[in-house]
């Protein structure tokens, strides 16, 4: 996962695509580069670091020139260097290749070009020397790249620009790719926000599309299906939705927009819903696939479709092949993902073939979007942060809107969304603010701390959990409480540390398991809806019917985001993450 964005047009480029680079910052930050096409041929100005370091080294805003490539990478082959940085280029220095996704068979091709000079240990410089010997055998730039295509083995989308050719040529073939179609020219990208403050007119492109760009047109042909047609989409996107707002980072701007966004749901067109819950109704086993934080959302939705009768699996992807052998066709499929382009579950979509599929998705377009009978569209907007924060909130809260539909329970689902809203109001008060400031430097310290919670507060303990890991750097642990004493409660001494959710429905239960904790010496940070005997710290939280567990949720998202800031950590960029993970 990298981003790649480029243009071909009649403007300055390299203006609309710094500005467009960093907007794909969220896709990997281990190094940046570009390759310029340029009077004296193509500059390529490269680096490990983050885009605006780069850039400012290499004087990079002050080049100029109406085509060039950009790409920011998360290292896959080969560590994060210099040499490694993407674009990668021929012998000659005359093709320049930007590349997102593995080419499987890159090893084989790599000794295939015997003769060409490598100086990367990256499986994307077979490209650009695949593209120059076919060139040299006398094929044009678009049948070099169509050769290519047909060679390489894995998901791959790459734009290959050539020295003193008018046209720059992209391939999507598994990692996302998008035409942005401005008045001056052509963009390319992994990603929309990156050019929508210059069009909203967009094309996704399918796999097997390849596109020469020339400066006043652009030409789709699909290399593995003709008849495929591409259909020109107007993008509902505000520039101002890009930035951080009046917030420090864009993990804060995005946990606070929740309280709106759930707000914005009551008067949502909820009817993709309701087709999607009259098939989990006929179904027999409802699967519900996700990954990382999107599978929390999916332990979510099977626990409430299984306390209301439904028979519902949650499964990570790369689980679900073994199910194979138990699926039937009357088994219906719900893919939770924020990208919409997770390796993991890209991966298992083979398995799904012939059952019918309802995406819980957030981002328009996306392969998995692209996959589902029925799409159910978060609506959370562009998220940034790597860690996320309102895409789990919004696609829990929707995920429950289905398992209730199906339930016949549609009345009482929108009423607990009222509530809810209504509560939330109070959630965020200054004295919760600073409660959280305080647990957030009580366990800043730590090298490692559990979190704790029963029934549907266990899977919030587990997103906590995750949540801290990621941007603070502290080894979490969720453990149902249920089973602390079944091992876990060896390890409590003095200094241990427990952040436990405690919700009405679980609270009776809970206490007994805190009281074994407390016996031993632990430390609890409580969140609950009111203080308890047992809690070294509280932490206030609201009640929202069956909405609930959204408040632990943001709860436990700022106790992670002040952490890491307490840590001097950067959240939006924790080290060695990217937000989309297109690789198994
Ligand atoms: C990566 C990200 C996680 C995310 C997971 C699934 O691991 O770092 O934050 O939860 O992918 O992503 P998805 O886009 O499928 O929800």
């Amino acid at each position: 996962m990298c981003g790649i964005i480029a243009y071909n047009g009649q403007k300055d480029a390299i203006p609309y695509l710094i500005d467009g680079i960093r907007n794909l910052e969220y896709r990997g930050y281990d190094s940046f580069g570009c390759a310029v096409d340029t009077d004296d041929g193509i500059i390529v100005k490269k680096d490990i670091g983050r885009i605006d370091d780069v850039v400012e080294k290499y004087k990079i805003n002050a080049m100029s020139a109406k085509r060039a490539i950009f790409h920011t990478r998360w290292a896959t082959h080969g560590s994060v260097t210099k040499d490694n940085a993407h674009p990668m280029v021929d012998c000659a220095g005359k093709v320049a290749v930007v590349h997102n996704g593995i080419i499987e068979n890159w090893e084989e091709l790599k000794s295939e070009l015997g003769t060409h000079k490598f100086v990367s240990d990256t499986d994307t410089e077979v490209l650009a020397h695949l593209v120059e010997e076919r060139m040299k055998t006398g094929d044009s730039l678009d049948s070099a790249v169509r050769y290519t295509f047909g060679r390489i083995k894995g998901s791959s989308s790459f734009v290959v620009l050539n020295k003193g050719n008018d046209e720059m040529v992209a391939v999507k073939k598994g990692s996302p790719l998008v035409l942005g179609l401005a008045k001056s020219g052509t963009f390319v990208s992994s990603d929309v926000p990156s050019f929508i403050k210059h069009t909203n007119k967009v094309i996704y492109l399918n796999d097997g599309d390849m596109v020469r760009i020339s400066k006043n047109k652009y030409e789709i042909t699909n290399l593995i299906d003709k008849n495929i047609r591409h259909k020109i989409n107007t993008v509902n996107l505000a520039v101002k939705d890009l930035g951080k707002g009046e917030h420090e980072h864009f993990m804060l701007k995005e946990i606070m927009e929740q309280q709106e966004l759930l707000k914005n749901l009551e008067s949502t067109d909820l009817s993709a819903t309701q087709k999607a819950a009259a098939l989990i109704k006929k179904a027999r086993t409802v699967y519900l696939v996700g990954a990382g934080t999107s599978f929390h959302v999916a332990r979510l939705g099977a626990r409430l479709m299984r306390d209301n009768g439904m028979n519902a699996v949650p499964v990570q992807g790369q689980d679900l092949p073994s199910y194979k052998k138990i699926l039937s066709k009357k088994d219906v499929f719900v893919i939770i993902s924020q990208s919409g382009e997770t390796a993991d579950i890209i991966n298992s979509l083979s398995v799904m073939n012939g059952n019918k599929k309802i995406g819980i998705i957030n981002v328009e377009g996306s392969k998995l979007a692209y996959e589902s009978d029925i799409l159910i569209n978060v609506g959370a907007g562009p998220e940034r942060a790597v860690a996320s924060t309102k895409a789990f909130t919004l696609s829990a809260v929707h995920i429950t809107l289905l398992a209730l539909f199906a339930a016949g329970k549609k009345k009482e689902a929108l009423r607990d969304l009222n509530l809810m809203n209504i509560n939330m109001y109070n959630l965020l008060v200054p004295s919760v603010m600073e409660a959280i400031d305080r647990a957030a430097q009580r366990i800043k310290g730590l090298e490692s701390i559990f979190f704790l919670g029963r029934d549907y507060d266990y899977i919030l303990a587990l997103e906590g959990a995750l949540k801290l890991k990621e941007i603070a750097y502290i080894h979490a642990e969720a453990i149902d409480a249920a089973t602390f004493k079944h091992g876990p409660l060896a390890l409590v001494t003095n200094k241990t540390y427990a952040v436990v959710i405690v919700s009405e429905d679980t609270k009776k239960d809970i206490m007994n398991n805190l009281q074994e904790f407390k016996a031993r010496k632990g430390k609890l940070v409580g969140i609950a809806e009111s203080n308890a005997e047992s809690f070294d710290l509280f932490i206030r939280m609201q009640s929202g019917g069956v909405f609930t567990f959204v408040m632990p949720t943001i709860l436990l998202q700022l106790l992670a985001y002040k952490t890491s800031r307490q840590k001097n950590i950067d959240p939006d960029y924790p080290r060695s993450l990217a937000k989309s993970v297109t690789v198994l």
